[in-house]
């Protein structure tokens, strides 16, 4: 049966310099800066070459994450969020994608560690929850033999008298009733939220210290979405796990994150502490996300359209900033800057880095007046 646990860590844009610098040689194992991270990913690429050209799905991307800190990656369907959370699992090795930049976890550089330590570590120091329980569960198993196969994988002198011991209580611990009975059920048995339930189980059976949740409650109503995410705070209190919570919704960002990532096209194009990017966004992207945040009394749309127009190809990604057909702001930006430079990512508040050509004065200005009035 296949490993489902994988762990994840979080992010905070390392600057410039760090971010470009090379990929390390296949097989040069590169030392930590000391200033890493306990996750610490600089200028990640992630390039699938395709018979129609290259899909350019990460494309620079770096940020940073401690031990119970939870950075939320948000951004529109085919943004790269996904692509980024498995290259830190390592799911790229072995497959055509082109993947460069640096990523070490706790010191240990991952871009270079053996296919065999990568296997370890997905099972003891990183786990991964996915959007759907389904397609990580294995339908002729019972829940319980595959939370016990993944504990004792990694833990080979466990009997597994003492493994189900041990599943039962994590069973217990996300909140599914009666666990000792629960725990011979097949996934089929379970109700959707109880399988989010016993996925989050699943991925917490070795205590890992970086949690990667991708998309883990879209599927699920609004008061069992709530209820995950009240069981994610209360483990990362009790385990220290930095956690990274892939989503479309800015409202569960804003409840869960310390820090938000905004991806545009494969790039970061806002990051920083909560306090700034969710309550003082500087990127016209960023404006779009929050004046269409669905508000607590309208209904909670499925999907985030923020602003009118599709998200670019990553084929044929716009020349200068990929956000420059959808955005009404370039009257704001030097003439022609839009379309013929992409922008660099740079510091425009405290911690608070955004990759767009409007001055940063401007920018806030057009914040206070026209977005802000909006929220
Ligand atoms: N194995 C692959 N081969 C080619 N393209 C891929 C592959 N995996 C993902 N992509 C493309 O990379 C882009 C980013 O995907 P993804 O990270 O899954 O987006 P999301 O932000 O929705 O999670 C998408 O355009 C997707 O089609
Ligand atoms: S750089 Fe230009 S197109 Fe891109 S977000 Fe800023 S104003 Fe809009
Ligand atoms: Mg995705």
């Amino acid at each position: 049966m296949a490993q489902h646990t994988t762990g994840m860590p979080q992010d905070r844009s390392a600057t410039t310099a760090a971010s470009r610098a090379a990929a390390p040689e296949k097989g040069a194992t590169t030392t930590a800066p000391s200033d890493a991270g306990y996750l610490d990913v600089r200028g990640l690429k992630v390039h699938f070459p395709t018979d129609d050209g290259v899909v350019k799905a990460v494309d620079g991307v770096s940020f940073r994450i401690d031990r119970g800190q939870t950075i939320g990656i948000v951004g529109e369907s085919g943004s790269g969020k996904s692509v980024t959370s498995q290259a830190i699992l390592g799911l790229h090795r072995r497959t055509r994608a082109q993947t460069s930049g640096q990523i070490w976890l706790d010191g240990e550089d991952l871009m270079t560690v053996s296919d065999e330590r990568m296997r370890e570590l997905r099972g003891n120091k990183m786990a991964m929850i996915f959007q759907d329980p389904l397609s990580a569960m294995h339908p002729y198993y019972t829940v319980g033999a595959q939370i016990i196969e993944g504990i004792r994988v990694h833990h080979p002198d466990q009997s597994k008298a003492q493994a189900k011991t041990r599943a039962i209580e994590l069973l217990g611990l996300v909140g599914i009733p009666s666990p000792a009975r629960r725990v011979d059920q097949y996934p089929h048995e379970f109700s959707g939220g109880m399988r989010q339930r016993a996925m989050i189980a699943m991925a917490l059976s070795n205590d890992p210290s970086l949690l990667i949740a991708d998309e883990p409650t879209t599927a699920l109503d609004v008061t069992v979405q709530a209820q995950i995410l009240d069981l994610m705070r209360k483990l990362q209190a009790e385990f220290g796990s930095a956690i990274i919570m892939i989503t479309h919704d800015l409202g569960v960002v804003a409840e869960m994150a310390d820090e938000i990532l905004v991806m545009y096209g494969g790039k970061a194009v806002e990051h920083g502490p909560v306090e700034e990017v969710f309550y003082r966004p500087q990127h016209p992207y960023g404006w779009g996300l929050l004046t269409s945040m669905p508000r607590l009394d309208r209904a909670r749309t499925e999907r985030l359209n923020p602003v009118p127009g599709n998200p670019p190809s990553l084929i044929n990604i716009p020349p200068g900033c990929a956000f420059h057909p959808r955005c009404a702001y370039q009257g704001e930006a030097p003439p022609q800057a839009c379309s013929t430079i992409v922008p660099d990512l740079i510091e425009c508040g405290p911690d608070h880095l955004v990759r767009c050509h409007i001055p940063t004065a401007r920018r806030a200005e057009i914040f206070e007046s026209d977005i802000k009035p909006r929220l």
